[in-house]
């Protein structure tokens, strides 16, 4: 005589945690703020990114407000940034700005070493950021 299935024992693949999103998976808010930081202070201390630095505003402030909001959402955290800014576009919003592949290039230059000095531990995370970020400043340029 077969057994009734046992509620403790029977498989449910729903009930599995969900993965985590790249933003629990880089250590969440703590370490979106250290590559923003690090980016900015790069952007600001680095002659590699003189073009960089001259086409943003005196103060990086705002700018390091910003950035940070938008990774934190993007990445799949808090979408206070997206709730504030509903609709908006990062490729639109940089139609008005005129970037050469040099400015692309710094950009993706400093994400890159602002990425790598904040997560020295997770390649894979690291690495998959890095490449995504980097495609879509390379996509602004024209
Ligand atoms: C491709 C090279 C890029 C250049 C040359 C560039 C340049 C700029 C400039 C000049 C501003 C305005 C700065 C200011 O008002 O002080 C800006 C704003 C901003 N950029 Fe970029 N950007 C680039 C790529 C990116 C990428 C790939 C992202 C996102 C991953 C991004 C995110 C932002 C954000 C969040 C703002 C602030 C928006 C706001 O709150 O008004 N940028 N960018």
């Amino acid at each position: 005589m077969s057994t009734p299935p046992d509620s403790q024992t029977v498989e449910r693949p729903n009930s599995q945690p969900a993965p985590a999103t790249p933003f629990e998976r880089l250590g969440g808010r703590p370490v979106i703020e250290a590559i923003v930081h690090r980016f900015y202070d790069l952007m600001e201390a680095d002659p590699a990114y003189a073009g960089l630095r001259a086409m943003h505003q005196p103060d990086l402030a705002p700018m390091r407000q910003s950035l940070a909001g938008f990774l934190t959402g993007w990445s799949g955290g808090p979408r206070d940034w997206f709730d504030a800014n509903p609709g908006r576009c990062m490729m639109s919003m940089h139609k008005p700005f005129v970037i050469t592949e040099d400015l692309a290039g710094q950009w993706a230059d400093a994400i890159t070493r602002a990425i790598a000095d904040s997560v020295p531990d997770d390649p894979q995370i690291r690495d998959a950021m890095t490449g995504v970020l980097t495609q879509l400043a390379r996509g602004m340029a024209r």
